[in-house]
Parts: structure tokens; C-alpha cells; sequence
């Protein structure tokens, strides 16, 4: 038996204790020894859980116990989670996390420590919850020369907007709803003003690049400025509103352009009927083309499946180093100002005259019961162009089409 321990029994860390114990028979296939949950670390008790023996308060015992092979970091934030993952790294344990917070901020140098101590530190279930994408990309793909990954990363905005499409729905109940259902994170600002989203694709860019892009250099927008009259407009031009993590190579420039924002997505692209707490994410490699991976991006068991995925490469592995290819050196971003796209503009009714002179090749939309606006689709500019074509109008909303 592998011993493993479990650092935070929330949704996540619960998750994970349940799938080991429930799936330890279709484990032991892969690992005939068995990974058996020896410790939990949490502040609170849990009398009442089947897992209350497991149930530790102090992170010593488990630090001090040579029989711990593996940790499930699933406490989340920053701290006391990235000394911890530490201290379990320079001892040679290898740490299994969820926290995509830890590995946008310390990954590399996490990753290092790991090598330089013969152990692994793995992160599956930090983008794209139950899918498995970073095996896909470090495994699947290493084959390839990825120019581009976008898609749905986040499941609570992605719920918001699915309810704001279908039933109109109101934005707080709806954040509300996800909340309980345990998708959303502690501070929900970081779903929707798009933090999370942009924590996940600069992640993906970093293993895609093999370098760091730091999550800061992410351009972000998220969902708050988003109506129900954008989705009104939406619907007249077969589209819908998604919240996207897009990341595109630059053929000539070979930078990556990486962004975080609303997107209209046709009802012909894959993304559209991608919906509720899925998440969808696009690659595209040189060779294989398009490959689109679908799953739940948040949630209780998808998460905690994603997390023992890591547990048995490194129960499988122990004593050696799993390779993630993701150096310290930092990429500088490519310049955001000259992406060429298509906008959706809102504007108020007198700025027409104005938004004719700036966009001569626009396109107008309507929807029923907007009185009192001028609304319309750009010619392709770029976003540079844009904005300061877009400066003379008063502007209500824009959205960026994709493609
Ligand atoms: N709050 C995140 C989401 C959890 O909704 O996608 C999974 O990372």
C-alpha cells in the first residue's frame, strides 16, 4: 500500500479521500498495491464522517510520518499551501494539487523542487476540473507544435452565462446557485472578473511554451458588464456569450497572444453548445490539427477524479521525477493592440453618425425592444484601431467576436 495524505477536507479534498476509497479496486489495476488515505489535515473535525480517525490538526504528524509517500494539496490560496507543498517536496514527497492559484504563481519553481528531490509535483486538476488536458498536452501532444488553446475554462461564469441564455436569469441568484453547488471559488470575484480563467490559460501557455507566461501578463476581462441585452443581440446573430482563456502563437513573431474576456461564439463552433458547468478547450497542433477536450470544469468528484489521476502516476513513479516541461524563464506577452478581430458594439442611439464614420464597413444589429441604441459588428480591426475609433462613441458594451 502507497500512504497518501489529504491537506484540506473541503469539497475538493473530500472528493478525493471518497474516489480513492470508492475506486480502489478499478486503482489497483494500474497499481496493484493500492493507495491507501492515511491522514487528513484539517482546522475542523469531522465527527460525523465516515473518515474522522484520518482527521489531523496539526501538518507535523504527517511531516514527521516516513510512511507518506504522496500529498493531496486541496486547501487552496496561497498560504499555508505553497509552504507546505514545499516542505513535502524537499523531503521527496510528491504533492498532487488542485490549486491553480500555487501553480500560476510558483510552478516552475515547485516543478524544480520536485526534480531536485527526486519526486513529483502534479496539477491536473488545476485547469479544466475533471478533463484530462495537461496529461493530453505534456503526453498526447509532445509530438506537436501547439499554435493555439482556447476554450471554456471556468465552470461557474460559464453556468451564469448558460442561465443568463436560456431563462434571462438573474446574475446573483445564478452565482449563488453555483456557489452551492460547491463550483465556485471562496471569492467569487475571482470567477467572474475572469482572475480564475486567466490563471488557467496562462498555465496552459506555460506548458505549451515550456516557459513561464505569468498570469499577470494575461489581459482580462470577465462577465460582470454582460446584460441581458447582449444576449438578445446574441441570439438575433446565432450566437451566444461565452467567458474564454484564449491563447494564439503568432506564426512570424512565434509570441504568444493570451487573453481572458467575453467572446460572441457562433452557434456553428463546438464552444456554443458547450454549456452549464462544462468547460470545452480547443488545441490546435501542427500535425493532429483541431482537437477539442469536453468535461465538467468544477465540481466535487470530476476535480477529485482529476487529483488521483496525479496520485497514481506518482504511486506508480515514486522515487522519480515526472517530467512537466515548464522552465522559469519568462515569455514577454505579444502585443495585445495588434490582434485583428471583429467587434459587437452597443452604443447610445445619437452616436450612429459618429459610428459610421469610424466603422464605414460595419454591419447593423437589431433586437426586439432595444429602442434608444445604435448597435452593429465591426469590419476585422485591430483591437488597437478600435479602441481609439471606439473612444468618439458612447459606447454601452462591446463584445470580441471569435474568429
Ligand atoms: N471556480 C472554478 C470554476 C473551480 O468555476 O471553474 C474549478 O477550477
Amino acid at each position: 500500500m502507497t500512504e497518501a495524505a489529504v491537506l484540506g477536507f473541503g469539497t475538493v479534498g473530500s472528493g478525493v479521500v471518497e474516489v480513492i476509497d470508492r475506486n480502489q479496486a478499478a486503482i489497483r489495476v494500474q497499481f496493484p498495491e493500492g493507495i491507501h488515505v492515511k491522514y487528513i489535515l484539517d482546522l475542523r473535525s469531522f465527527p460525523d464522517s465516515p473518515y474522522a480517525d484520518k482527521v489531523v490538526h496539526d501538518i507535523n504528524v504527517i511531516r514527521e510520518d516516513p510512511e507518506i509517500r504522496i500529498v493531496c494539496e486541496t486547501m487552496g490560496g496561497m498560504e499555508p499551501a505553497f509552504s507546505f507543498t514545499k516542505s513535502f517536496l524537499e523531503k521527496g514527497v510528491s504533492v498532487c494539487t488542485s490549486n491553480k492559484e500555487l501553480v500560476a504563481a510558483h510552478g516552475p519553481e515547485l516543478i524544480a523542487l520536485a526534480k531536485a528531490n527526486r519526486c513529483s509535483y502534479l496539477f491536473e486538476a488545476s485547469v479544466g476540473g475533471g478533463i484530462p488536458l495537461l496529461r493530453t498536452i505534456e503526453s498526447s501532444l509532445v509530438q506537436e507544435r501547439i499554435t493555439a488553446v482556447y476554450g471554456i475554462l471556468n465552470g461557474t461564469t460559464n453556468y451564469i452565462l448558460t442561465k443568463m441564455a436560456r431563462e434571462g436569469a438573474d446574475f446573483d441568484a445564478t452565482l449563488k446557485e453555483a456557489q452551492d453547488k460547491g463550483y465556485a471559488e471562496r471569492n467569487p470575484e475571482s470567477d467572474i472578473e475572469g482572475h480564475d480563467t486567466a490563471r488557467k490559460i496562462a498555465i496552459l501557455t506555460s506548458l505549451v511554451s515550456g516557459s513561464t507566461f505569468r498570469y499577470e501578463d494575461v489581459y482580462c476581462e470577465g462577465i460582470t458588464k454582460i446584460t441581458a441585452a447582449d444576449f438578445k443581440y446574441a441570439k438575433t446573430l446565432g450566437m451566444s456569450v461565452k467567458l474564454l482563456g484564449v491563447s494564439r502563437r503568432d506564426p512570424e513573431t512565434l509570441e504568444f497572444h493570451v487573453l481572458t474576456a467575453p467572446f460572441l461564439v457562433s452557434c456553428e463552433h463546438p464552444l456554443y453548445s458547450v454549456n452549464d458547468v462544462f468547460n470545452g478547450v480547443f488545441i490546435h497542433g501542427n500535425m493532429v490539427d483541431d482537437l477539442m477536450l469536453y468535461g465538467r470544469g468544477a465540481g466535487k468528484y470530476p476535480t477529485a477524479s482529476a487529483v488521483v489521476s496525479d496520485v497514481i502516476d506518482c504511486a506508480s513513479h515514486d522515487g522519480r521525477w515526472i517530467t512537466r516541461r515548464w522552465d522559469p524563464e519568462v515569455i514577454e506577452p505579444g502585443d495585445r493592440l495588434s490582434e485583428v478581430r471583429r467587434f459587437f458594439v452597443r452604443t447610445d442611439a445619437d452616436s450612429e453618425e459618429a459610428a459610421r464614420k469610424a466603422f464605414p464597413g460595419l454591419t447593423v444589429v437589431t433586437a426586439d425592444g432595444m429602442e434608444g441604441e445604435f448597435a452593429f459588428v465591426t469590419d476585422r480591426v485591430t483591437e488597437g484601431e478600435f479602441e481609439g475609433k471606439a473612444a468618439g462613441l458612447k459606447l454601452r458594451n462591446r463584445i470580441r467576436f471569435l474568429n
